[in-house]
Order: structure tokens, then C-alpha cells, then sequence
């Protein structure tokens, strides 16, 4: 639907009436509504379905708007059903010539035309959008195909006490990215943070604080405190071990290991003296990484655990495996056998009864099932575990879980190299100070330029965060990558900063033509005006966008995205000399202005789906 304010589509511009076409959105997509008017016109002179000849209309190579490979539907002499639509062609609003170029029909669109429903649908789409902020599918490019869906995304999931490393870094990236993008999608959307925080290691960890533990320092930075006494611990644990294989200590019971374990099962049996420091170490590390999320601009709707999962569900998965014959046991401890489908043997249960990660996956995955009754579910984990989510969701559906076709793991590649001045990164906080400093001094250097920069340390931060985010997006998610904080800052080349960069500028051109009035729809502005080459291309793009935005949906690409970024920022950049606002006449001002605040509209969505903050001065 059009938004309100909007007016009548002038004569001149005004596209034919089509039959709705399921795969077609011509009131959202621009594109869309070209693409029919050529299906049209094919499917008239051939006497076929609007609907079959529409998916066969592409966007077409080099230069070419759009393209029909006429083999695709006919047979014998191409050229004369090729001929059957050259003929008898009259350029109209939407289309301005067809050309047989053997195997293709190569349609060029009427530019004006096509100029004016991409700037209406942008501006109309932005209107929309503001007036309705609480709506994730007003905005151009997205669309409300899923309403009433429920999508869980697992997504960061850190371990307490241990460091973040780059399988957690890649999985806040791209998962936020991912639950952008269903919400533009029209999903309802809850975001999960599973952390690790249950398991032997926290009993340990317990008994290290009484230890190495300080109360200031906790309160302090509770994830670094807590992973310095962990490695003390940790540390002493392992002498001890090597003392006790040589015979140097015989009492086993009164060793860390043994204490360890006992104090976890403690936690395990609910044990309030147990429980009750575990509780505090998982809330204080909770608020630090909410903190750390906010600087990201990523936030989670729920914070979980592996702590939190029922043991009843637990108990319930173990005890339906067993009645299913699931199960077969290896010194003591129980597994289900999965080597039929080549996903080998895993433990469900240990030899002293507690729980690991699969079973607390299992149990989990029934909670999350009650409380939620998701339609899709979807894990944000690095590769090194896809053979846990196969056993996970493969041993859900052999139980006959009714949910279990609902899930899904989205992997990603290996970050080589993740290391800061510092040193090797522990904490997200590291890479982000490290980014954050080195944009700062990037700024710093252009003084003049720095001098107009209202909040410097915000602003470093956030083109600090877009660098590390869009060095991580850049490639294909199951791509390795190497970690390089120096090259992604860099001002120079397909790195964040450069679209951010580009946002400044399309930013400022607004204010620097304080003077021009500013359309307030695209029938206010002489769209000859802009009949451009670098304008037509960009428009092209422009338009192509929601295409971007349902491909990086459908495949949880965020690179296809990243990629439109990077393309329109060039574009864009390459149109600044030839079409200039300054110094331009009245109408050419409001024209390109116009054109400009559209382009940025898009970029800033484009942006915001990609979970950066766009800024207008740098
Ligand atoms: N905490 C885990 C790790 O660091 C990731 C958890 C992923 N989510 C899950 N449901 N298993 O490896």
C-alpha cells in the first residue's frame, strides 16, 4: 500500500493494470512492477501466463535492464516469436525498446518512469516507516510475508569465565544480522542468549573464588575477574593432578578435581549455598556483557543458560531415548547411537549422573518448545560444532519431538589470527577498545574534520564496531577470514569505515544546501532533470535492493548485503562530480537533493538491517 500524503500517479508515468502474480510484489518492488510490465507484453504477444513469463524475466547483463532468454519457453525459430514481441513494441511508461539479441529479448525501460516509482516507493516506504515505528516491514525492501511466525535465534551464547573467542564474535555478528532480517521478513523475532554457564567447570570456578576471589574486582569487571580466578584455579588444579599421579597427595577426596566435581553437583541437586554464588557470578556477568551488547547496538530479549534448562526435561529426553532403544551404555555412561546415520555415539549421561551439552541441548530444546511454541529455530554456531547440532536435532526427531523439523544450524568459518596489540583477544571488550582506538586516531588526524565531530569517542566507537562487523560479514559466512584490525579501519577501500563514510556524505549534502527546499514527494520534483547515466545506474540499484535484502534472508547471507552496501557507496561516489547540488539551478537542487535523501533512506536501512549505527559526521 501506498502511503498516505501520497498522490495520483501522473499519465506519463502510470504502468498497466496487472493480474496479482503470486511470486510478483509490484506495490513494494519496483523492479517487480517493470519486470510485469515486460511479462506482460511478452505474455500477450505469445498468448502464455503472465505468471510462467514473469519468472523468466531477469535483470539483465551489462547495460541491459531487463533480459527474457526466449529458449527458455520456445522451441524451433526463436527469432520469429522474438519477432511476434519487436513488431508490433510501442514504447510506453514502462518500457522504451526491445531488441532481439539472439538467445535474449533485451528490454530497455523508459528511465524516467522507472526513476519515478523507485524515488515514490523509497520516499513513500520512509514516510511509512516513521510513521509507524514499532513496524519492521514499512521500510523499502521489506515485506510482511511471515505474520504471525515465531522465529527463536540462539545467537553469541558466550561462556561465563572463559574467553569470547572469534566462534562467539562471528556469532554475534551475523546472528543479529540474521534476526534483523527475519523481522524484515515479517517474523516475530525473540533473541536468545544461551550462555554456557552450567557444567563442572563452574563448580570449579566457585572454588576458586573462595581462593582467588575479590569482591571489588568482581564487582568491577565480573568476566575478566571471574576468568582470572578460573585460570588460577584451573592452574593449581593441574599441579595438583601431576602431584597426584606421582603419589605426592593419596587423599583423592580433598583434591580441587574431586571438590570440584562435588561442589558442581551440589549446583546440579539445587543446593542453596551452591547455587546462590553461582547466581551472583551469572548475574554480574550478565549486566558486563549487556553493557558490551549496547556498544554493538545488539541486544538479546532473553538471556538463558545451560543452567536454566529443566532437569525434568532432561530427565525426560534420557528416559524417551531409552524407551525408544535409542540408548547404549559405555563405562557407566549413556549414549544414544546415532552410527546408522553416520552421527556416531554421544553421551546423554555421565558416569556420576549429571547432565553435558548435548543433554542440556535436548531438555532445551523442550523448554524452549513449551514456553515459545517457535515455528522455526534457528542456532547461530561456528562449524566446529555442526556434528553436536546434527546429533541434536537428529536424536529431537528420532524421540518423535513434534517441533523437531523446526530447527536449524547456521555455521560459519574460522577467524585466523584474532589478536589486538594486546595480545591475543579474550573479551569482546578487547576488540572493540582496540577498534575504537584506532579509528580515533584515524580521526585525529584530520584536524579540521575532527575539530566538527560533536562526540569523537562515540563516533570512533561506532566506525570501530562497523569496521570489525563488516570485516566479518564481507565473505561468505562459512568463509575463514583473517582477523586484521589494522586493514578493516582503513579509510581506503571495501572496508566499514568507507560506508559509513558514505552515509556522512549523503548526510551532509542536506546540510550544506540548508537553503533548498526539500520535495516532499517525488511529484514535486522535475524528474528530467535527472536523466543521468551515473543517476539511472544508481536508481537500478536502488532497486535491486529489496532483491538484496530477500536474498541475504533466504540464504543468512549478510555478505549479499554488505555487498549492495559497497556497490551503492561507489556509485554514489562516482556521481558526485557530474551531479552536483551546489552551485546547480533551483530545480536541479531540488531534483538531486531529493535523489540524495532517498539514496541515503536506503543506505541508513540498509545499515540498520546489518545492526550498524549510521552517522552523519565523521
Ligand atoms: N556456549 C557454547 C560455546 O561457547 C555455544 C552455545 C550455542 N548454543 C547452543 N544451544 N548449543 O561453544
Amino acid at each position: 500500500p501506498i502511503a498516505s500524503g501520497s498522490s495520483e500517479i501522473p499519465a506519463r508515468y502510470a504502468l498497466p493494470e496487472f493480474p496479482a502474480v503470486a511470486s510478483a510484489n509490484p506495490d513494494r518492488e519496483p523492479m517487480d512492477a517493470f519486470r510485469l510490465a515486460v511479462a506482460k507484453l511478452i505474455s500477450d504477444a505469445w498468448q502464455e501466463p503472465l505468471e510462467k513469463i514473469f519468472n523468466g524475466v531477469d535483470t539483465g547483463k551489462k547495460g541491459v535492464d531487463l533480459a527474457l532468454a526466449v529458449v527458455r519457453f520456445k522451441k524451433g525459430d526463436l527469432e520469429s516469436y522474438a519477432r511476434q514481441v519487436t513488431d508490433s513494441f510501442q514504447p510506453n511508461a514502462a518500457i522504451s525498446a526491445v531488441v532481439w539479441q539472439k538467445p535474449f529479448l533485451n528490454f530497455t525501460l523508459n528511465k524516467e518512469s522507472f526513476a519515478y516509482h523507485v524515488l515514490r516507493q523509497i520516499s513513500s516506504s520512509a514516510l511509512a516507516a516513521r510513521q509507524n515505528p514499532s513496524s519492521f516491514t514499512e521500510a523499502y525492501g521489506t515485506a510482511n510475508l511471515y505474520p504471525g511466525k515465531h522465529m527463536l535465534v540462539d545467537f553469541s551464547s558466550p561462556n561465563i569465565a572463559k574467553p569470547f573467542h572469534a566462534g562467539h564474535l562471528r556469532s554475534t555478528i551475523i546472528g543479529a544480522v540474521i534476526a534483523n532480517l527475519h523481522e524484515a521478513m515479517g517474523w516475530k523475532v525473540t533473541r536468545l542468549n544461551y550462555l554456557g554457564d552450567w557444567g563442572t567447570q563452574y563448580g570449579l570456578l566457585s572454588l576458586g573464588f573462595d581462593q582467588f576471589g575479590d569482591e571489588e574486582k568482581l564487582k568491577e569487571n565480573p568476566i575478566m575477574h571471574l576468568f582470572n580466578v578460573y585460570v588460577k584455579i584451573n592452574q593449581a588444579n593441574t599441579e595438583e593432578k601431576a602431584k597426584f599421579n606421582a603419589g605426592e597427595i593419596t587423599d583423592e577426596a580433598s583434591t580441587i578435581h574431586a571438590r570440584a566435581k562435588q561442589v558442581f553437583k551440589d549446583m546440579e541437586d539445587g543446593e542453596p549455598k551452591a547455587l546462590a554464588q553461582w547466581s551472583r557470578f551469572r548475574d554480574l556477568s550478565i549486566k558486563k556483557l549487556e553493557e558490551v551488547y549496547r556498544k554493538l547496538n545488539i541486544h538479546f530479549d532473553v538471556y538463558w543458560g545451560e543452567s536454566q534448562v529443566n532437569k525434568e526435561s532432561m530427565e525426560r529426553a534420557v528416559r524417551i531415548c531409552k524407551e525408544k532403544g535409542l540408548t547404549c551404555t559405555d563405562r557407566g555412561a549413556l549414549l544414544v547411537d546415532l552410527t546408522e546415520y553416520k552421527l556416531e555415539r554421544a553421551i546423554i549421561t555421565k558416569g556420576d549422573g549429571t547432565s553435558i551439552y548435548l543433554t542440556r541441548d535436548l531438555g532445551g530444546a523442550f523448554d524452549k518448545w513449551n514456553k515459545y511454541k517457535f515455528d522455526k529455530h534457528i542456532y547461530v554456531v561456528q562449524a566446529a560444532q555442526s556434528l553436536h547440532f546434527k546429533q541434536l536435532y537428529k536424536t529431537l526427531e528420532l524421540m518423535g519431538e513434534e517441533y523437531a523439523g523446526r530447527f536449524e544450524h547456521i555455521s560459519f568459518g574460522l577467524v585466523n589470527g584474532m589478536s589486538t596489540r594486546r595480545g591475543t583477544v579474550k573479551f569482546l571488550d578487547d576488540i572493540l577498545d582496540e577498534a575504537t582506538d584506532v579509528m580515533h586516531e584515524q580521526m585525529r588526524s584530520n584536524e579540521v574534520k575532527y575539530a566538527q565531530v560533536e562526540n569523537p569517542e562515540l563516533t570512533s566507537e561506532i566506525i570501530g564496531s562497523t569496521a570489525v562487523k563488516i570485516q566479518d560479514m564481507s565473505g561468505k559466512r562459512i568463509n575463514d577470514y583473517n582477523f586484521d584490525i589494522r586493514r578493516c579501519t582503513s579509510f581506503e577501500g571495501d572496508f566499514g569505515p568507507f560506508i559509513q563514510y558514505s552515509h556522512v556524505r549523503l548526510s551532509s549534502i542536506e546540510r550544506k544546501n540548508p537553503n533548498v527546499p526539500i520535495a516532499a514527494s517525488v511529484d514535486e520534483i522535475d524528474l528530467s532533470i535527472l536523466n543521468d547515466p551515473k543517476v539511472n545506474d544508481i536508481m537500478y540499484h536502488l532497486a535491486l535492493y529489496p532483491t538484496a535484502v530477500r536474498n541475504a534472508y533466504t540464504y543468512s547471507e549478510p555478505s549479499t548485503l554488505v555487498n549492495w552496501c559497497f556497490r551503492i557507496s561507489h556509485l554514489v561516489g562516482s556521481a558526485w562530480e557530474s551531479v552536483k547540488v551546489s552551485g546547480a539551478s533551483e530545480e536541479e537542487q531540488r531534483a538531486r537533493l531529493f535523489f540524495y535523501v532517498q539514496i541515503r533512506e536506503v543506505l541508513a536501512s540498509a545499515m540498520k538491517l546489518l545492526s550498524l549505527t549510521p552517522i552523519e559526521r565523521m
